[in-house]
């Protein structure tokens, strides 16, 4: 076989968001560099502990609940305390939230201009079966006047800065935006670098696969059961093919890549999903529109959701632009 000489100029992420930052210019202070810089690095320690949870006793249940009243893995647990110590010591942050604790954190003293909303470890169910797993964080910019206080997080997520994730699996992956469209990046673990390998990923306009737990289907709403009906007998004899993981990082991951649609939607017995908007959400949307798909509740863009409750949640369609756009004509007709 042919023998390939090796690239001789990557792009690393840090690279990446320098350029993209300077090409802001006078507007980029440098910060918002310095801050997903550090993100960066959280989720390479993660991505270490996570593969060797097996080997080192991290599997399992740390014993605790959170505030939704899920039981916390150790996992779960080890990625917060990397997240918030890496956060806080990064200068920048001022608020932050994290899906495994009940108050924002505010940084007391820290002249940081940005909060950052997180999911330290997301489908930690998951984990224990060495299933993909991942991180989930958003930024918004500290709005003038409101320093330190949770209002700088109850905001739409249309008014995030910056949203990403980065999915442990049988490769590392980090995924980007800060509204430039998105970025793709695998983690060279001999280099200790996340490489650029899926430059400005867009999502197919359409798609062959739908992603939700149709476990839940006695709790479904007619618009939901009658939107998977026909996906599944559809009249042209070529049904979608299921694929749901249980991660939302690896569903959407997916569906970003090979397009189709993923949904976590209200039912009977959970009035807004189980989705949350901060962390979980809003992140995915965020990339979702950046990569040229769409993301509602249904009803309203996810994006403009106003939330109320840090903690608060929303129901979630996203991906290809046509399969969200048939959900929401289920949606319409039985409004
Ligand atoms: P987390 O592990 O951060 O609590 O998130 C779990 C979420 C999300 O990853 C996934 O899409 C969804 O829960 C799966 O829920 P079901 O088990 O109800 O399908
Ligand atoms: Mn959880
Ligand atoms: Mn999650
Ligand atoms: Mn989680």
């Amino acid at each position: 076989t042919d023998f390939e000489a090796p690239p001789t100029d990557l792009i690393t992420l840090t690279r990446h968001i320098l350029k993209q930052q300077q090409e802001l210019g006078e507007r980029a202070s440098g910060d918002l560099t310095m801050l997903l810089v550090g993100i960066q690095v959280t989720s390479k320690y993660i991505a270490s502990n996570v593969r060797k949870a097996r080997l080192i006793n991290l599997v399992g249940l740390a014993g605790a609940e959170n505030v939704q009243g899920e039981d916390q893995k150790k996992l779960d647990v080890l990625s917060n305390d990397i997240m918030v110590n890496a956060l806080r010591a990064s200068g920048k942050v001022s608020v932050m939230v994290s899906e495994e604790i009940d108050e924002a954190i505010i940084v007391k003293g820290s002249k940081g201009t940005y909060c950052v909303v997180f999911d330290p470890l997301d489908g930690s169910s998951n984990i224990d079966a060495g299933v993909n797993v991942g991180t989930i964080f958003g930024v918004y910019k500290v709005e003038e006047g409101k320093q330190g206080t949770v209002e700088n997080v109850l905001r739409p997520g249309k008014e995030m800065v910056a949203a990403g994730y980065t999915m442990y699996g049988s490769s590392c992956n980090l995924v980007l935006t800060t509204g430039q469209g998105v970025d793709g990046f695998t983690l060279d673990e001999a280099l200790g670098e996340f490489i650029l390998t899926h430059p400005d990923i867009r999502i197919p306009d359409r798609g062959k696969i739908y992603s939700f737990n149709e476990g839940n289907s006695l709790h479904f709403y007619p618009p939901t059961l009658k939107y998977l009906e026909s996906i599944k007998y559809p009249a042209n004899g070529k049904p979608y093919s299921a694929r749901y993981i249980g991660s939302m990082v690896a569903d959407v991951h997916r569906t970003l890549l090979y397009g189709g649609i993923f949904g976590y939607p209200d039912d009977k017995k959970s009035k807004d999903g189980k989705l949350r908007m901060l962390y979980e959400a809003f992140p995915m949307a965020f990339l979702t529109e950046q990569a040229g798909g769409l993301a509602t509740t249904g009803t309203q863009r996810i994006l403009d959701v106003i939330p109320t409750n840090i903690h608060g949640r929303c129901p979630v369609f996203l991906g290809s632009k046509n399969d969200v756009e048939d959900v929401m004509k289920f949606y319409a007709e039985y409004d």
